[in-house]
């Protein structure tokens, strides 16, 4: 693993945020950045992080298998998807999207669909509880999800159409009162 030399200078430029014999503190952007970069966050892509903060192997691999955000397998080409399972999504139909990724993309989280395309994980809370059920694509929110949009929306990823994030049926959080903060 080596970062791209623009990748490669943008870490450097991160670790030199930090005081001296500090730079562990590093350690979640760059693996963000290699994650980015390669999709997934490889074994020579911790130890080449490990390298450069100083940090032994084992340590950066607690970081990065501590977080769900950091994949530590292969991830479909198009998406991985995330499907939010604790206590809002599971009551407004989770375990029905779970049942699309397991017909559509593979009985096992964590592995690849045939073609390749897609991975799919159930994940703990993503703060957007209010528009149950939903699930994180890349960096965007797809919520309201019901079996039926969620299955065109992965059609629709699968074929290169166009999505639009947010939620699923045209629903909008509230505009805060005035006064509330
Ligand atoms: Fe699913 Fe919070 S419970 S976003």
């Amino acid at each position: 693993f080596a970062f791209t030399p623009a990748n490669q200078a943008w870490a450097e430029a991160q670790i030199t945020k930090y005081p001296e014999g500090r730079q562990a503190s590093a350690v979640i952007p760059l693996l963000w950045r290699a994650q980015e970069q390669e999709g997934w966050v490889t074994k020579p892509a911790i130890e080449a992080i490990a390298d450069m903060l100083g940090m032994a192997y084992i340590r950066v691999l607690e970081v990065a298998s501590f977080y769900f955000m950091f994949q530590l397998q292969p991830t479909g080409s198009v998406a991985n998807i995330q499907i939010c399972g604790t206590t809002s999504c599971m009551i407004c139909g989770a375990e029905d999207l779970v049942a699309v990724c397991k017909e559509k993309i593979a009985e096992k989280p964590h592995t690849l669909s045939a073609d390749g395309k897609f991975t799919w994980e159930e994940v703990e809370c993503l703060g957007a509880c209010t528009n149950a059920p939903m699930a994180q694509i890349g960096k965007d929110y797809y919520e309201d999800l019901t079996v039926e949009s969620f299955t065109r929306l992965l059609d629709d990823l699968a074929a290169g159409k166009p999505v639009v994030p947010g939620p699923q049926n045209g629903r909008y959080a509230a505009e805060p009162k005035s006064g509330l903060t």
